[in-house]
């Protein structure tokens, strides 16, 4: 897709795809590929350069992934980070020993500006913090190469052949903490491997759109649209390059937040050029739905009839052209991690969920767009804003498929969705206006199934408890409950009880994950 691509290999290490952000931060394009991709399909790609991540293994261990001298023979520049500076060494000759010290975390680190990696970093003193996160070191680089940074218990934080473009740091460059950590990736990309840098979001609205064209030519489009980011801008994307070749297929479950599904609508029919197709099917989950409590089935109830309620809707049509949908570079990167010899390192491969394309249709369809597949969340979220898609939506917090359906414990009804729609309204509206929406990576409101006795005015109440939940985390997979302050929350609570029929009393979730999960089913 681009002319001039950076390789990142993957040696299964936890910054992979941080190190791929970066690069592109750099105006580079880049791919992640696993570390054992044949050398024939690296050469074939034709990489300017190529970046060996980190990883949690020892080079000595055999299990371990190694890679082919062979790819050093290349002439393509490489740069070797923690644990790819190792297995450079140790493939090239060097040694690599157990630290007597381990280093973690930030650590003091002396560079030599001579090396270009930081000779070319002007705010770099020659002194400076870097991330550390090694029990192995090099004691003795190889022939021909140069230590070029050290550290008070590690000789070798990083060294170079200049002559061979070859560069290996022990440190993480990609990570904030390292300072100068992007110049020095910078000054490998463009000073070493002479990449231009002009990658941009730009060129790639233009590109993209120029391809989609020629590929779509005059066949139709499907697209089922969530309303989530990915979706969203995927059909953004489609809207401008072949406009009402492109049906979009919007099926609200009735499960949405309040006023979410005609927000949806109005966006995408009157900002852009598409056929527009909203599923009312909100009834028919009610249905399906009807006296069910267990999570779980619920789960499963809400997830098929979805499916079912879209393909019945796209099926309507004989001639259908191309299927797309909003995959973006996470959902489809091939991991390197736990690649231990032998341990089914092919098959970790991730796949959107909405790949699911019943038999009976896979042969009405040219063929599938996923015009996002090599993006990044927050490109995706640069896209969305140059192609002009509201800010609300872009910006849009998590929403997990099932929707209302995992925060409404016990049966889902009617009624339920509806107090929970306007406390959930209350909730968002007043964090929004306290000014602290930026600092929670997900709120929402829940309703237990839980009625407590309460009195208004001189009447006693019985009714129900709205739980409200507010969350910061990095990557959602540990998240700990937001510090609130108690003036916003008597905020909520008495505007919960005084706006929202049918609630009165409210709890504030102070659980954090683990043990407990972000969302409550
Ligand atoms: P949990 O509850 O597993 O949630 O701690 C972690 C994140 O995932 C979202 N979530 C879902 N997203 N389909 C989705 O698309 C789902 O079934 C689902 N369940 C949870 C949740 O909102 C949180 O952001």
């Amino acid at each position: 897709m681009a002319n001039q691509l950076c390789i990142v290999l993957d040696f299964g290490g936890q910054y992979n795809q941080l190190i791929a952000r970066r690069v592109r931060e750099c105006g580079v394009y880049c791919e992640i590929k696993r570390f054992d991709t044949p050398i024939d399909e690296i050469k074939a790609m034709k990489p300017m350069g190529i970046i060996f991540t980190g990883g949690p293994n020892s080079v000595y261990d055999e299990s371990s992934p190694h890679i082919a001298r062979e790819i050093f023979e290349l002439g393509i520049p490489i740069l070797g980070i923690c644990y790819g500076c190792q297995l450079m060494a140790y493939t090239l000759g060097g040694t690599v020993s157990p630290c007597d010290i381990s280093e973690y975390g930030m650590t003091d680190t002396y560079y030599d500006k001579d090396c270009v990696l930081f000779g070319a970093v002007d705010d770099l003193p020659q002194k400076a913090t870097s991330w550390m996160s090694h029990t192995d070191f090099i004691s003795q680089v190889p022939e021909g190469f140069t230590v070029a940074a050290h550290t008070d218990n590690c000789p070798t934080a990083a060294m170079y052949n200049k002559e061979k473009k070859l560069y290996a740091v022990q440190f993480h460059p990609e990570v904030s903490h390292t300072a100068g950590g992007l110049g020095m990736l910078d000054s490998f990309l463009k000073n070493v491997c002479g990449f231009s840098g002009d990658w941009k979001m730009d060129n790639f609205i233009e590109n993209t759109v120029a391809e989609l064209r020629e590929k779509i030519g005059d066949k139709k489009v499907i697209l089922g649209l969530s309303g989530g980011v990915d979706s969203s801008v995927a059909a953004g994307l489609l809207s401008r390059a072949v406009g009402k070749q492109l049906t979009c297929v919007f099926v609200d479950q009735g499960l949405m937040r309040k006023d979410e599904g005609d927000f949806v609508e109005e966006t995408f029919t009157k900002m852009f050029d598409m056929n527009f197709i909203r599923v009312n099917a909100k009834e028919h989950f009610l249905e399906k739905l009807k006296g069910v409590t267990d999570p779980e089935k619920k789960r499963k109830i809400i997830g098929a009839e979805f499916i079912n309620v879209f393909w019945d809707e796209v099926r309507k049509d004989d001639e259908l052209g191309f299927f797309a949908q909003g995959t973006i570079y996470p959902d489809r990167i091939e991991s390197g991690k736990g690649n231990k010899a032998g341990e089914g390192s092919s098959d970790v491969i991730k796949t959107h969920h909405n790949t699911v394309i019943p038999e009976d249709m896979l042969d009405k369809f040219a063929g599938v767009i996923e015009p996002l597949a090599d993006l990044f969340k927050d490109e995706v979220r640069a896209v969305g804003e140059k192609l002009g898609i509201p800010h609300e939506l872009v910006w849009r917090q998590p929403f997990p498929g099932p929707g209302l359906g995992v925060r409404i414990i016990g049966e889902i009804t009617e009624e339920k969705i509806k107090i929970l729609q306007e406390a959930d309204a209350v909730f968002r509206d007043e964090i929004r206006k306290s000014g602290i929406e930026s600092e929670l990576k997900q709120f929402f409101a829940v309703l237990p199934d839980v009625h407590t006795v309460g009195v208004m005015g001189d009447h006693r109440t019985y009714d129900h408890l709205i739980a409200i939940r507010a969350i910061t985390t990095d990557d959602f997979m540990t998240a700990d409950w937001a510090r609130i302050p108690y003036d916003i929350l008597a905020r909520v609570s008495n505007r919960l009880c005084n706006e929202v029929e049918h609630v009165n009393r409210v709890v504030y979730d102070i659980t954090s994950k683990p043990p407990g999960t972000v969302e409550w089913e």
